[in-house]
């Protein structure tokens, strides 16, 4: 097993989805698809790696669709879990393991978590004021309440985070506020809770996070925002019942709040893992110990979590890995404006998984994946590449080899015979590219990785059409042998390199090639595999047309 620099294995987190809604196509650009590219790349490359995702079941978030939707927040996670679970696997997600929050193992793992900081006396009890609607005979926490935001003035910021401007906020900073549900203006009221004393870990967090010279500047400057304003002090458990009830006595009707609970999931769906192959215990080789290279993706609101405070949170537990990167991207935008589950401003997996090619979709999104700034996803944009580049570049080539073998080699590979120069060149050419794509996977460049892949392809059409291989086979079928075979090897590497961002194209171009899958791999991809007189089976279509009709609805 090869191993990554100076890691022995990586441990890859997408942010947990909340199963309040359908997942929509802004989850997929920001962090499950990044992940996934880069997780299929390592695994090709043969590094001991795993990818671990599930449910967000806790929190106001939930609640709150319950109460929507006239069901019981358990009712919904079931809802939307399965189908969430479903919608990425239709999508080709390939986690290790898909699970949730709401079972017993996270449930212990929060629960020890909690005790740990609570034993070495890290935590601090505060009696203090909160909002409490007389109304609803409910303490409004988070999404519960919604006000006037302190930082920049936007008016529907909740009583957890400013998704304007992604300050995380507590709910008695709001100005002007209201229940969510009733609009109700909330009253004071005292209670006590478990404060998490996030300020006294700033110069550690600062000292760590400057020691980061690749992470994204994004993120690097969303985190040196946060020091600038001076880390606060976090409540870090809530008076709901939907969570996790705290671990000690005597406090009845409070749970952990959510986001001290959530990121534990990482860690809990690890345990499940290796507990259903039988060693629950060997979560341990990944969490705890420095040779795991923890890899956190994630949408831009989320980055304080994972960046500050997560973080502060293993370095008070002390025998847990620290992230080595969080590659954060920004939004992708749908046609102009922010994709939200709670305006229904989206495009859901589940609509539009069944009509087109889930690679067309994966293509589309990663080759406008909102890396540096928000982007923007337009339905004529996934027509435009589907057709142009899809269709056009990388299926008109496969298409083109495949008719050559079938009409003058009997649908075999034929024989290579001395290599003239423009052989060598696209030859040699195979090698550049597949080192190049590789550091830009290895640097979370994937917009980058993608074009270049399809540069390669750009490259193998130049060379089909100087190579003139429908005149040649007229005056010299054994020339004409050797470009098709050029050819066909192209189309081998393409299966690899082009698994990461198109894998069910890439399983298909396997199975045209009659090539088995335990070939795939990245090392593979340089290497000329097929041999000559290796029988090929009947070609598919790869990338079927998208018409204007089914665009313009
Ligand atoms: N459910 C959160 C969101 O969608 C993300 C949770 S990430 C975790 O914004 F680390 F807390 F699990
Ligand atoms: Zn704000």
């Amino acid at each position: 097993m090869e191993n990554s620099g100076k890691y022995k294995r990586i441990l890859v987190t997408s942010a947990l989805t909340y199963a309040n809604g359908d997942t929509h196509l802004g989850h997929i650009a920001g962090s499950i698809l990044p992940a996934d590219m880069y997780v299929r790349y390592c695994r090709l490359a043969d590094y001991d790696i795993i990818y671990v995702c599930g449910s967000d079941e806790y929190g106001t978030a939930i609640e709150m669709s319950a109460i929507k939707e006239g069901i019981s927040p358990k009712e919904i996670v079931d809802k939307y879990h399965f189908a969430n679970k479903k919608a990425y696997e239709q999508l080709g997600m390939s986690f290790d393991i898909y699970s949730r929050t709401s079972t017993e193992t996270h449930k212990k793992t929060a629960q020890d978590f909690f005790t740990n900081l609570y034993d070495k006396d890290l935590l601090y009890q505060k009696t203090e004021k909160q909002l409490y609607s007389e109304k609803e005979k409910r303490f409004l926490a988070d999404r519960f309440v919604i006000g006037t935001c302190p930082v920049c003035g936007f008016e529907e910021a909740r009583g957890d985070e400013c998704e304007n401007c992604g300050s995380a906020l507590s709910p008695l900073e709001l100005k002007n506020p209201r229940s969510t549900i009733t609009g109700d203006t909330p009253v004071v009221k005292e209670s006590t809770h478990f404060y998490f004393p996030l300020s006294k870990f700033q110069p550690k967090l600062e000292e760590w996070i400057n020691s980061k010279k690749d992470w994204k500047p994004n993120v690097v400057n969303y985190c040196k925002g946060w020091f600038k304003t001076g880390l606060q002090d976090r409540a870090i458990t809530r008076d709901l019942d939907w969570g996790v009830p705290l671990p000690i006595e005597g406090f009845d009707g409070k749970v952990i709040y959510v986001w001290f609970e959530a990121p534990m999931g990482y860690i809990s769906i690890t345990k499940e893992l290796f507990a259903a192959k039988g060693n629950e215990d060997k979560y341990k080789d990944y969490w705890c110990s420095n040779d795991t290279k923890l890899v956190h993706f994630l949408g831009k609101d989320n980055i304080i979590f994972h960046a500050i405070f997560f973080p502060a949170m293993i370095m008070a537990h002390g025998d847990l890995v620290l992230a080595e990167n969080v590659p954060a991207n920004e939004f992708m935008n749908l046609e102009g404006t922010k994709q939200s589950k709670s305006k229904g401003h989206a495009i859901y997996v589940k609509d539009v998984v069944d009509k087109y090619n889930p690679d067309s979709l994966r293509y589309a999104i990663a080759s406008n994946m909102p890396e540096n700034k928000d982007t923007d996803f337009y339905w004529k944009d996934l027509q435009a590449k589907n057709n142009n580049e899809l269709g056009a570049i990388l299926g008109n080539f496969v298409n083109r080899t495949f008719v050559f073998a079938g009409k003058y080699f009997d649908g075999a590979v034929p024989e290579a015979g001395a290599y003239a120069e423009v052989d060598n060149n696209i030859i040699n050419s195979i090698k550049s590219y597949t080192s190049s794509i590789a550091s830009y996977y290895e640097n979370y460049k994937f917009k980058d990785a993608l074009s270049e892949t399809m540069n390669l392809v750009r490259d193998a059409n130049k060379y089909f059409n100087d190579t003139e291989p429908w005149k040649v086979v007229k005056e010299d079928t054994a020339r004409c042998g050797t470009i098709i075979n050029v050819c066909l090897q192209l189309c081998n590497t393409f299966a690899v390199l082009f698994n990461p961002v198109l894998p069910f194209t890439s399983e298909k171009l396997l199975r045209m090639l009659n090539m088995p899958g335990e070939n795939l791999s990245w090392a593979n991809a340089e290497k000329l595999l097929l041999p000559a007189g290796h029988k090929l089976n009947t070609p598919e279509i790869l990338f079927r047309k998208i018409e204007d009709s089914e665009i313009e609805q």
